[in-house]
């Protein structure tokens, strides 16, 4: 099957020569070219060009059930890679929300066993069907507003049992869905309330009993640690992350959303893959990353919602490290998986350049989750995972024109989403 898109007004985000990461300088670099044409064929990106220089054994190659495109007016971007989502989970949580509109903060919530404790309690009610179900309707949601793969992460468990559930359901939308999908386990996601006077206990399960069970059923592609002021400490994440290294566990963890916890450096410690909401950054944390292969990666979502402190996401970029945005997804800090506004919000609140969102939402999002070879650019031989938009004036509309969405048609997989 070929789909042969035609007339583009421009395409964005074009690699010759792919590149696993931006940084630095290079994340105000985005390769484009206009008037063009792309032609996809079994599920990858086979060729593209100028519309003006196309060569006519591409036009006479396109079969009868090749799919012709006219994309006149509009554009074609690579799928966003959203890569730290929590998108399984039993229910949404707006009283909560109603709580912390009354001034209550995330960790108060959190401490009389509302927030991820509370999502866990009815975690352990719902069947795997159920959260397939709804998993799979955020799913097709966030394809929509033009994301084309997604990291989810257990963690509303916080029980073994509950825990390979969810990463069972992760499984299942791996099969499911058309979207590129890795998985993350995040036992230590919170302490569960029993083990609040003797939180090591907790940890020896994640260690003893969690990490082997999900390491022999291959169930997760990455391991995660909440680690933070209130969560789980320095002295456990570095346990957590070494047992998950022996299993060949890549680690991807929370740190410095709450304060500066030194989770950035046991990220970097352990060759973290991403370490993820950053706060709490400042020089030290950003010489541990320059001398890294870690992605440090920016959750405006949950920093809008919760009213928090941005990331200085400037100094970063302007000290020479990458960048990636991701949402978040989740329904405790950020009930939306929109990387639409999570590009908007770059923009506007952490003073990012257009063409850095764009990096920090694609081929950087890529990379934090092991998929920049096969994701996160136009390039030749990469996932046909695109989007065309509507009719927009200019790329810099993408971000400047938040809040709607600008996504007309999903092609995944080299496949046109209905
Ligand atoms: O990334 N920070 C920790 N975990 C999630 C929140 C999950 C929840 O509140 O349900 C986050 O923001
Ligand atoms: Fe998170």
């Amino acid at each position: 099957m070929k789909i042969f898109i035609k007339n583009i007004k421009q395409l964005v985000q074009v690699e010759e020569k792919p590149k696993l990461l931006v940084k630095g300088r290079e994340m105000s670099e985005l390769n484009t070219i206009k008037d063009s044409w792309l032609l996809l064929e079994s599920g990858k990106i086979s060729s593209f060009g100028k519309m003006q220089e196309i060569d006519n054994a591409i036009i006479d190659g396109l079969s009868q059930d090749a799919k012709v495109i006219d994309a006149s007016g509009k554009m074609v971007f690579p799928s966003w890679c959203d890569s730290h989502t929590h998108l399984v989970y039993p229910q949404s949580r707006e009283v909560e929300y109603i709580d912390k509109i009354k001034g209550l903060s995330y960790e108060e919530i959190a401490k009389r066993g509302g927030g991820i404790l509370n999502s866990a309690k009815k975690l352990h009610k719902a069947s795997e069907e159920e959260l397939v179900e709804s998993a799979l309707i955020r799913l097709n949601e966030i394809a929509a507003y033009g994301t084309g793969a997604v990291e989810i992460k257990s963690g509303y468990g916080l029980n073994t049992e509950d825990e390979l559930k969810m990463l069972r359901v992760i499984r299942q939308l791996k099969k499911l869905s058309p979207l590129t999908i890795k998985s993350t386990f995040l036992g230590a996601h919170a302490v569960p309330a029993e083990y609040r006077s003797d939180q090591s206990k907790y940890v020896d399960i994640v260690i003893n009993e969690m990490i082997p069970m999900v390491a022999a059923e291959e169930f997760a592609d990455y391991i995660d640690v909440f680690c933070d002021r209130g969560f789980f400490t320095i002295e456990d994440t570095d346990r957590i992350l070494m047992a998950g290294m022996k299993y060949g566990l890549r680690p991807k963890i929370h740190a410095n959303e709450l304060d500066y916890s030194g989770g950035i450096q046991v990220g970097v410690k352990y060759n973290a893959l991403s370490v993820d909401h950053l706060e709490y950054t400042g020089d030290e944390e950003i010489q541990a990353l320059l001398n890294s292969e870690t992605m440090p990666t920016v959750l405006p979502g949950a920093a809008f919602f919760l009213g928090m402190i941005y990331a200085p996401v400037r100094k970063m970029i302007d000290a020479g490290l990458p960048v990636a945005l991701a949402s978040d997804f989740n329904p405790g800090s950020s009930p939306s998986g929109n990387m639409q506004f999570i590009l908007s919000m770059g923009s506007i609140a952490y003073k990012m350049l257009p063409e850095e969102g764009i990096n920090a939402t694609t081929i950087n999002g890529a990379y934090a989750m092991g998929l920049s070879e096969e994701l996160g650019s136009i390039a030749v031989g990469k996932k046909a995972n695109v989007f065309i938009t509507s009719e927009i004036p200019t790329y810099e509309y993408m971000p400047y024109s938040y809040g709607n969405n600008k996504v007309e048609t999903v092609i995944l997989n080299g496949k046109v989403i209905e």
